[in-house]
């Protein structure tokens, strides 16, 4: 065989597994459809919403936080084309970024679209024709696609997934979302700072599901106050596209009659599949749950040897830093080490403002389980940094082993939420217990000294509160 490994898909998943496989020794090649490296996370997921994100909460700070602090401005002008530049700039800054790593490691970037034929062959057709490569290894990271909603179709204009409405070229005066997930609260956040009139239809009774209830009921209720409307439990079940407005058809999820809700722009996003289009998965007899996912055992292997999947083509959650860590895993397996990715600790972050972070086990996901657990609660309004900062909104929340005390849970709703929540994944990593982080000395004045009164209240005996 020419390579060691062959790798189909250069997403977080695919490109650090062969980063990790060239550091082994192995000779590895990525196969990659895209013109650019870095999949979904680069260019149409993670870096372009968080620079759009940045910015437009700074437009939106420049407007309404800036004068109370005596910083006297002018109110602030939108220049969209400027703000997408600011956006490519950091997709292309990265994408370069992953370039530089494949040629540092001396891994071949193969691209076309693989396909794979058999164990240790792929086939890789690209407009110069077709090509064999053979491989002792494949690793299969193609990622995921967009769900769609039957009956509404995706034109990427007034009907936008998350990369059409990472690309508008005017703020909406109504935005309507479908979807109460991730994207929909953090691309909702985007055009609601820039003028959008926000409205988002879930078809459960609660936002961001997975994540802790109480978490969920608050963030709710902050994103209320910032003008965002909520139709929980409800469905979209068609979009007129007719008119100059859009008229989106809105039922109770049970059923029942219809109401009309306006919109310039519809977003749907509920969720995301498994992308295997054109990869030859069933010719070659490799099995795909009920799902669609690639099918995988606790070594990435799928039931034909030699051939792996990581990233969000298996099961888990679709996250850019759980993709990584199968790729570094699958790499050291396949060159006979003993990766491994903990599952039971993979940070979870939504990047708004006040951003919300969460790891381990949610209150819900306790008591289904039957374990008896001990809360301590800290609010940012008690946290001297967040007073003088005057950015108060959200609390941290420490779930801890009634028994042992070993910390199973944390979850943040504040400012830099997602920065914090590792100091919680290493204990937890460690087994720590909440007297463990109550007894760390934190420095002061920093909002992490929420987390430490946190897992003091654990033991009822927050000091400022
Ligand atoms: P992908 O990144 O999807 O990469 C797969 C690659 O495979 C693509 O480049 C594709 O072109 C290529 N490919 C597919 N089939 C073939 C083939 N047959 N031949 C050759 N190439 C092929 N996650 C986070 O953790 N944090 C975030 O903030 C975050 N924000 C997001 C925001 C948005 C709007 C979206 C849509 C997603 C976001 N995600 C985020 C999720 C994150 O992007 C994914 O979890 C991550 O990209 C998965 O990595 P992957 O390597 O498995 O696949
Ligand atoms: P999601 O799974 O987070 O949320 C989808 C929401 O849509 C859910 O609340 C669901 O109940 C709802 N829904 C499903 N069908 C519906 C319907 N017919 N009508 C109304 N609501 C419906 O998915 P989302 O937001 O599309 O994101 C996709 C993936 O991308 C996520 O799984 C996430 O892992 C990843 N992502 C991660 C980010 C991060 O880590 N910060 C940011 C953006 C995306």
């Amino acid at each position: 065989a020419t390579y060691d490994l062959v790798i189909i898909g250069t997403g977080p998943g695919g490109y650090v597994c062969a980063v990790r496989a060239a550091q082994l020794g192995m000779k590895v090649a990525v196969v990659e459809k895209n013109p650019t490296l870095g999949g979904t996370c680069l260019n149409v997921g993670c870096m372009p919403s968080k620079a759009l994100l940045h910015a437009s909460e700074m437009f939106e700070e420049a407007g309404h936080s800036f004068a109370k602090m005596g910083v006297a401005v002018p109110p602030p002008k939108l220049d969209l084309p400027s703000m997408m530049d600011f956006k490519q700039q950091g997709i292309d800054g990265n994408v370069k970024g992953v370039d530089f790593l494949m040629k540092k490691n001396r891994i071949d970037v193969i691209r076309g679209t693989g396909r794979i034929l058999g164990a240790g062959k792929v086939e890789v057709t690209s407009g110069e024709g077709k090509a064999l490569v053979e491989t002792k290894n494949i690793v299969i990271a193609t990622g995921s696609d967009i769900a769609r909603l039957r009956g509404i179709e995706i034109d990427e204009k007034r009907i936008v997934s998350s990369t059409g409405a990472l690309s508008l070229d005017r703020v909406p005066g109504k935005l309507l979302i479908v979807g109460a997930g991730v994207i929909g609260l953090e691309l909702g956040s985007v055009w609601h700072r820039l003028g959008a009139q926000v409205t988002v239809v879930e078809f459960l009774d609660r936002i961001l599901p997975g994540m802790d209830g109480e978490i969920a009921k608050q963030f709710q209720r902050i994103l209320e106050k910032q003008g965002f409307a909520f139709r929980l439990g409800a469905k979209v079940t068609g979009v007129d596209t007719s008119g100059r407005t859009l008229a989106a058809k809105v039922e109770p999820a049970s059923g029942g009659s219809a109401e009309t809700i306006d919109a310039d722009v519809v977003l749907v996003c509920i969720g995301r599949v498994p992308y295997t289009d054109g990869l030859g998965l069933k010719e070659a007899g490799i099995a795909v749950d009920d799902r669609g996912r690639v099918q995988i055992d606790a070594h990435f292997s799928t039931n034909v040897k030699g051939v792996f999947a990581i990233g969000d083509v298996v099961a888990g959650p679709m996250l850019a830093h759980k993709a990584e860590d199968e790729g570094v895993a699958c790499a050291e397996i396949i060159a006979g080490q003993a990766g491994h990715v903990n599952y039971d600790v993979i940070p979870a972050v939504v990047y708004t403002t006040p951003e919300v972070s969460s790891v381990g086990k949610t209150e819900e996901e306790l008591k289904q389980a039957g374990i008896n657990y001990t809360v301590g609660k800290f609010p940012f309004t008690a946290n001297g940094r967040s007073k003088v900062n005057q950015t108060t909104d959200g609390f941290v929340k420490i779930l801890a082993d009634a028994k042992t005390d070993r910390v199973v849970g944390v979850h943040i709703i504040g400012r830099e939420a997602g920065e914090m929540i590792h100091e919680a994944a290493v204990l937890m990593e460690f087994g720590g217990s909440a007297e463990d982080l109550a007894r760390t000395c934190h420095a002061h004045p920093t909002r992490s000294e929420a987390i430490k009164e946190a897992a003091l209240a654990v033991g009822k005996r927050a000091i400022h509160m």
